[in-house]
């Protein structure tokens, strides 16, 4: 029997037996990169913009010939990408059609506290939460996924996560043909069992899950055809814990434009890109024709960036539609200055489960902030890798042990990566909306480390009224 052979047989057995196939070397990355569906409900009687959302339970096909269990927002797998403007009114209609108490927290978008779908505002089995507010914030990627107390991580897991685009009335010169030149990614690692579902306990060791088979939108080894000679990524890292360390296989160069909380004042060139769960760049990247070239996340020395693994294939077309030149100025936003005397909050994250020595309690209120505040939040890294998020707010990072961040990570934004053992400043503009009895959450999005304890509550109260507000929930007429 020659070599050939018997390597055919040895994948006969392998696919008998139900042991996962792996893709022969060089027949790789040719799935077509699925891209989630638009959900832009035109403006109802109301002038309100209303959005239906089902949290359901399915089965997806990922890896060849094998069907993941899977939980998704009106499908099986991830959600649709909900897209509104600036001043919209929205209403949300969200049911829970799975089998355990649930929430979505709009990650990057600024509600009222009791609208914005923390560990507080539980959808039981069966049950439909209607949050509604005004959209009112600078455009930008944001993204939504479910955030109950302890089973974040396991609701994220199994799929629930979907990208929220906020535009507003700028024109920023950027591609903006949704799924042509303006392509969401949502990176996410997983572990499949023999049978095809996904494995790992997410809340194990000491990150919690970090996966050896990468999806983009949902879809192992994907393959996009470009055909435009520019092609705007909207890329969020929706994963458990991985850091994406994200470089093109030529180490082509491209242009950072937008971070978490919004567009940047200048393009930064790059030639790579660090993304920790939670936080979401766009990026400009530009082709030439026939161009046939990788996505990937290097390990970078650090625990979350573990192994080295292709995420998309960008495959261009022979002849490229033009594109529009890349702005100068992508937008124009505020810098957050803290005032003078800004009040410094300090917060060291413990180990992997506590913050400032305290697991997350969901009775206690850990701070009251006034309304419209500007302060100044200290983050004290552990001997393990963490991240920071804060709700509601958009912040700038003032210094990273002491110096500036790197420019493409100067803008606003709501998610930090805060490494081993260090200091991370950053200036935090605080809403107006008052409610001294609904917390906002702040977190390290790993989510092991978030469902462990490492979280904690802020409210947002009228300026002067900080004394009278009790640090409990329970206690309260
Ligand atoms: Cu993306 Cu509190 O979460
Ligand atoms: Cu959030
Ligand atoms: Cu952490």
């Amino acid at each position: 029997l020659s070599l050939a052979a018997l390597s055919g047989v040895a994948a006969a057995c392998g696919s008998r037996s139900g042991e996962r196939l792996e893709p022969p070397p060089g027949a790789v990355m040719s799935t077509p990169l699925f891209v989630p569906p638009l959900l832009a409900p035109p403006l109802d009687g109301d002038g309100a913009r209303h959005f239906e959302l089902a949290m359901q339970t399915g089965r997806t096909v990922i890896l060849p010939g094998q069907q993941t269990p899977t939980w998704g927002f009106n499908g099986a797998f991830l959600g649709p990408t909900l897209r509104a403007g600036r001043g919209d009114v929205i209403r949300m209609t969200v049911r829970n059609g799975l089998p355990e108490a649930s929430t979505v927290h709009w990650h990057g978008i600024r509600v009222p506290a009791a609208m914005d779908g923390g560990p507080h505002q539980l959808i039981q089995p069966g049950a439909v939460w209607n949050p509604a507010w005004t959209l009112d914030q600078p455009a930008t990627t944001a993204w939504y996924h479910p955030h109950p107390h302890g089973t974040t991580a396991q609701h994220v897991y199994r799929g629930l996560a979907g990208l929220f685009i906020v535009d507003d009335a700028e024109d920023h010169g950027l591609p903006a043909a949704y799924g042509v030149d303006d392509v969401p990614l949502v990176l996410q690692d997983k572990e499949f069992a023999a049978d095809g579902s996904f494995s790992g306990d997410p809340l194990r060791g000491i990150y919690g899950i970090l996966g050896d088979h990468m999806l983009v939108n949902g879809v192992w080894n994907p393959r996009f055809d470009v055909t435009t000679q520019r092609v705007r990524l909207r890329i969020l890292n929706g994963a458990q814990a991985r850091m994406f360390n994200l470089t093109f296989a030529d180490r082509r160069r491209f242009h950072v434009v937008g971070n978490d909380g919004g567009l940047l004042g200048a393009p930064v060139e790059v030639d790579q890109l660090v993304l920790t769960p939670g936080e979401r760049a766009e990026v400009v990247v530009g082709f030439a024709p026939g161009d046939d070239v990788v996505l990937r996340t290097l390990d970078n020395g650090v625990d979350l960036a573990k192994g080295d693994f292709d995420l998309v294939r960008f495959v261009a077309a022979t002849g490229l539609k033009p594109s529009p030149a890349l702005p100068a100025h992508p937008a124009t936003l505020p810098a957050i200055v803290p005032p003078a005397g800004a009040r410094l909050r300090t917060f060291a994250l413990g180990g992997r489960d506590s913050i400032n020595g305290r697991p997350m309690d969901m009775d206690r209120i850990d701070e009251v902030v006034p309304a419209g505040a500007v302060e100044i939040w200290e983050v004290d890294g552990s001997g393990f890798a963490h991240n920071f998020h804060i709700h509601e707010v958009a912040f700038q990072v003032l210094d990273v042990n002491g110096a500036a961040p790197p420019a493409h990570a100067s803008g606003h934004k709501d998610t930090v990566y805060v490494p081993v053992r260090s200091k991370v400043r950053l200036a935090v503009q605080f809403g107006r909306d008052t409610d001294p009895s609904s917390p906002y959450m702040y977190h390290c999005h790993i989510l092991r480390h978030e469902d462990a304890g490492m979280m904690g509550q802020f409210v947002i109260v009228e300026p002067g009224t900080e004394s009278q507000v009790p640090h409990t929930l329970s206690g309260r007429p």
